[in-house]
């Protein structure tokens, strides 16, 4: 059989740039080379498509200074790559992609809109799935359909900050300090505040007005942070869970990235039926927003009332070497090796389903 050429595309505009450097070193690692040629497609954060040599210089980090562009064409009868160095330019086949970006333009249906178009197979979820799971206040909307709980909130336009003392009246009426603020689509906790008082609810909706038109002033749970990692299409699974234990007062960007004193624990020890309300949970907002392939979805184990609230979903979740969702399947037998193939399987499954 012909191997299928697949292009892995990460880096990206986004936050969270680095994390997809580094989730696309892991991917790469576990492509099959005997069933398939990866072709690398890294863009820069300024956004220039750079085709990358090898996965060394994504390592190293060589790659963004390469020379040869490379751009997928969103003409559905092409399915290629187009290439350019100085005057010359070239094609390049392409079978399947795996957009391995997070955060705008890569997990928010944007590049999922670019690859529809090019009528190409690709890995997660569609456009929509991918747009409404980024967004954290239709995810909310959505989920809140499903009965399942969520921390009380207020959405705040942007706009209506210049009537600081409204909005601030608004969501102290609704709920008390510490309030968490957060732009609508971010990612990576960036833009994210914990407010403790009326001074500082205020710098956060101005920090969080930095990242989004739309925010967000929800309620503090205190409680435990558990994951689920979701797999499939119509027939999705989960995963068992992961627990988040982290040193500073929420997992913010540096504790996910950087600070070792953060640490994941995969199947902790949970009161009883919490493990499956979850799976169960994780699945059911999956469904409903259209998921495919795969995401994380995040709860929290409320402590005073021991009830699971959803958090958020990430419809391209971390795939670093310390990420919760390779570990999460890894615990379930499957490793990285497998993991990846069987994605790549669900892009062909759901392109002949004809899914959006
Ligand atoms: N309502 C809340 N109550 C208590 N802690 C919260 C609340 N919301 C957020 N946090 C803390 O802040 C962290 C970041 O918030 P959240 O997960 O909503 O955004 P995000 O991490 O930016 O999104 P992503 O995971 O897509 O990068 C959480 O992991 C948690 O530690
Ligand atoms: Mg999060």
């Amino acid at each position: 059989m012909d191997k299928k050429t697949i292009v892995v595309l990460f880096g990206g505009r986004s936050s969270e740039h680095e994390i997809s450097c580094k989730s696309a070193v892991t991917i790469l690692q576990a492509i099959d080379p005997a069933e398939y040629d990866s072709k690398i497609v890294g863009i820069t954060r300024d956004g220039h498509w750079i085709l990358v040599n090898a996965m060394e210089d994504i390592v190293n980090g060589s790659w963004e200074k390469g020379t040869v562009t490379a751009v997928l064409s969103p003409d559905c009868t092409r399915k290629e790559l187009i290439c350019r160095e100085a005057e010359a330019y070239w094609h390049i086949p392409v079978d399947v992609v795996f957009p391995v970006l997070h955060g705008r333009n890569g997990e928010d249906g944007t590049v999922q809109g670019l690859l529809e178009l090019a009528g190409l197979p690709y890995v997660g979820c569609g456009l929509m799935a991918s747009a409404l799971g980024m967004d954290k206040l239709y995810a909310k909307q959505i989920v809140g359909l499903l009965g399942i709980a969520q921390a009380a909130y207020v959405p705040v336009q942007k706009e209506a900050l210049a009537q600081m003392d409204l909005v601030v009246a608004k969501i102290e009426s609704r709920l008390s300090y510490p309030v968490f603020v957060k732009p609508a689509n971010a990612g990576s906790s960036r833009g994210i505040s914990k407010a403790h008082n009326r001074e500082e609810l205020e710098a956060a909706l101005l920090e969080a007005a930095n990242h989004d038109e739309r925010l967000l002033a929800e309620e503090t749970i205190v409680g435990r942070e558990l994951e689920c990692a979701v797999l499939g299409g119509k027939e999705a699974k989960a995963s068992g869970i992961g627990e988040i234990i982290t040193a500073t007062e929420f997992y913010d960007y540096d504790s996910k990235y950087t600070d070792t004193n953060s640490r994941t624990v995969i199947d902790p020890e949970l009161p009883a039926g919490i493990a499956d309300k979850i799976r169960e949970a994780a699945v059911a907002v999956f469904h409903a927003l259209n998921g495919y392939g795969l995401a994380r979805v995040d709860f929290f184990l409320e402590e005073k009332r021991n009830r699971i609230v959803f958090n958020e979903i990430n419809t391209l979740p971390g795939f670093t070497n310390i990420s919760m969702y390779p570990m999460l399947w890894k615990a379930q037998g499957m490793d990285i090796h497998k993991l990846v193939a069987r994605q790549i399987e669900l892009a062909y499954e759901r392109r002949k389903q004809g899914r959006i």
